[in-house]
C-alpha cells in the first residue's frame, strides 16, 4: 500500500473488526509486512475519538492477534487509524465523508464493507458523492445479498460502480491454511487420489461446529441464520474443493472453473425431512437483537449428493451450528469397508481449531491373536510454534491479496449465484413443506434429529 492509498472500513465499531480486521492488520505489521503503510479510516456511528477507539482496538489486539501483542508495533499502527464518526445510512453524510478525504489527502481507496448486507447498496449510493470512490476496490462479506435475487440486483449496483475487476467478495474460509492445503492432500498422494470417489468411499462429512451463539451479531444473524451465513458460502466452497476433479493448472481461475462444475452437479435433497435437519439453541429468542418469535435456524445439518461420474450415489452430509460443546471444523472422509465388518478406514482433515490431518487405518492386534484393531496416526500442524508463527490468519492472507490486487483467492460471481439458487431452492422446500426447526440445547451436539438422519442412512458423525 503506498502512502496516499486508503483503507476504510465500514462498520468500524462491530465485531468483525475488532475481533478479526483490526488484530489481522497488526499481524501484518508485526511479520513486517510492508504493503500497508497507509492510512486506516474506521467509521461507525459510535461516539468515539480516534483516540479512544485507537484504545479500545488495542485491547481487542491483544487479546486476538495471532503474534505478541508488542506496544511499540501497535503505537505505530494505531497512529495511522483514524476514527471517523457518521451514519452510513445517510446518503447526506457522505458529502462530509468526501471533505474529510480532501483534507487528509486520500486518494487510492479501498473500501471494506464490514456491514450487513442490506446495508451495501446504501453504501454504494453514498459513495457516489466521494470523488475517485469509483475507482477503488471493494472488499465485502459475505452473505452476498439475502438471496438469488437481492444478490443479482446488488451485484448489477456495484459492478456498475465500482466495476467487476475491483470486486473482493471475501470468503474467509479460502484464507485458512488446512482448507488450501485439502488440494495438496488429495492431488499429491496417490493413496488417496487414486480412490477418491463414490467407489471407495462411503461418505464425506463436512462440519463447522462453533461453541460461540451469536454473542453481539442477533440483529444480522436474525434474518440470515445458519443456511445463509455458513452453508452457502464456507461449506459449498470446501465442498467443491473436496469434490472437484483436479484443474487443468496450478491458478486459481482452473480451480474455479472445476469448482462451479460440481456446485452445477449438485442435487435437491430428495425428501427434505430426510436429507435436511434444521435447529435452533435452546435461549438464541432471547438473545439482543434477536425477535422473541424467531424461526432462524442456528444449525443445520443436509444430505447432498453430487452427481456426475465421480461421485453419483455417494452422499455428503455437512453440517454447522452454533452453542455446540465444541468448536471443530474438518472434512471427514470415510472409506468403505473392504469386507463387511472390517472397520472403515477414515481421514480426516482438520481445519481448526487444531490444523493437521489424522488417519484411521486397520492393523493386527499384536500378540497370539488374529483380531483387527484400528491404528490412529495424528499428524498436528498447528502444534509447531514455527508452523503457527508461518501461518497467516485467514484475513491477514486475504487482506494482502486484496492489497495486491489478487482476486483469485475470492468468491467469484458465477459461484455466489449458483449456490444462492441451491440454497433458495432447499430454503423454499424446507418453507412449504413446513418442517419443523427443532431445539437443542446449548452445549450439545445439536439436534438428535440431525443423528438420526445419519443412523436411517446407516452412518454416524465422525467426531
Ligand atoms: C463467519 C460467520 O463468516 O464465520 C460467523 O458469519 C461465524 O457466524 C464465523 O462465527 C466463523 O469463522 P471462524 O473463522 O471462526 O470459523
Amino acid at each position: 500500500m503506498n502512502k496516499e492509498q486508503t483503507f476504510t472500513i465500514f462498520g468500524g465499531t462491530g465485531d468483525l473488526t475488532f475481533r478479526k480486521l483490526i488484530p489481522a492488520l497488526y499481524n501484518m505489521a508485526a511479520a513486517g509486512n510492508e504493503q500497508l503503510n497507509g492510512r486506516i479510516v474506521v467509521i461507525g456511528r459510535r461516539d468515539y475519538t480516534s483516540e479512544s477507539y485507537r484504545k479500545l482496538a488495542g485491547e481487542w489486539v491483544e487479546k486476538f492477534a495471532r503474534l505478541t501483542y508488542r506496544e511499540e508495533i501497535y503505537d505505530k499502527l494505531a497512529e495511522r487509524i483514524v476514527y471517523y464518526r457518521m451514519d452510513f445510512t445517510d446518503e447526506d453524510e457522505y458529502r462530509g465523508l468526501d471533505a474529510f478525504y480532501t483534507e487528509i489527502g486520500a486518494r487510492a481507496h479501498i473500501f471494506y464493507f464490514a456491514v450487513a448486507p442490506r446495508f451495501f447498496g446504501t453504501i454504494v449510493q453514498g459513495l457516489k458523492s466521494v470523488h475517485g470512490a469509483g475507482s477503488g476496490k471493494v472488499v465485502i462479506e459475505k452473505p452476498f445479498g439475502e438471496n438469488l435475487l437481492a444478490a443479482e440486483e446488488l451485484n448489477v449496483r456495484m459492478e456498475a460502480f465500482f466495476g467487476p475487476d475491483h470486486i473482493y467478495r471475501i470468503d474467509h474460509y479460502l484464507g485458512k491454511e488446512m482448507v488450501r492445503n485439502i488440494q495438496t492432500i488429495r492431488f499429491a498422494n496417490p493413496i488417496f487420489s487414486n480412490i477418491w470417489d463414490a467407489g471407495h468411499i462411503e461418505c464425506i462429512q463436512i462440519s463447522a461446529l462453533e461453541e460461540v451463539g451469536v454473542e453481539t451479531r442477533g440483529g444480522y444473524y436474525d434474518h440470515s441464520g445458519a443456511l445463509k451465513d455458513m452453508m452457502q458460502n464456507h461449506l459449498f466452497q470446501i465442498l467443491t474443493i473436496v469434490a472437484m476433479e483436479r484443474p487443468e493448472g496450478p491458478g486459481v481461475e482452473e480451480m474455479h472453473r472445476e469448482q462451479m462444475k460440481v456446485l452445477k452437479a449438485l442435487c435437491m435433497p430428495e425428501a427434505a425431512a430426510g436429507s435436511m435437519v434444521l435447529g435452533q439453541y435452546g435461549g438464541y429468542r432471547k438473545e439482543q437483537a434477536v425477535d422473541e418469535n424467531s424461526a432462524t435456524e442456528t444449525y443445520a445439518a443436509l444430505r447432498l449428493f453430487v452427481e456426475n461420474d465421480r461421485w453419483g450415489g455417494m452422499p455428503f452430509y455437512i453440517r454447522t451450528g452454533k452453542k455446540l460443546r465444541k468448536r471443530e471444523m474438518q472434512v471427514a472422509v470415510v472409506f468403505k469397508s473392504p469386507v463387511p465388518g472390517v472397520p472403515q478406514n477414515i481421514l480426516n482433515i482438520k481445519i481448526q481449531p487444531t490444523e493437521g490431518v489424522y488417519l484411521q487405518f486397520n492393523i493386527k492386534r499384536p500378540g497370539e491373536a488374529d483380531e483387527i484393531i484400528q491404528a490412529k496416526m495424528d499428524f498436528c500442524q498447528s502444534c509447531s510454534y514455527i508452523n503457527q508463527m508461518n501461518t497467516p490468519e485467514a484475513y491477514e492472507r486475504l487482506l494482502g491479496a486484496c492489497i495486491r490486487g489478487e482476486r483469485s483467492w475470492f468468491s467469484q460471481w458465477d459461484q455466489i449465484e449458483t449456490s444462492w439458487k441451491y440454497v433458495d431452492a432447499i430454503r423454499e422446500q424446507y418453507v412449504s413443506g413446513s418442517l419443523p426447526v427443532y431445539s437443542y440445547e446449548p452445549g450439545t451436539a445439536g439436534p438428535k434429529e440431525a443423528d438420526e438422519m445419519l443412523r436411517q442412512h446407516g452412518h454416524a458423525w465422525f467426531d
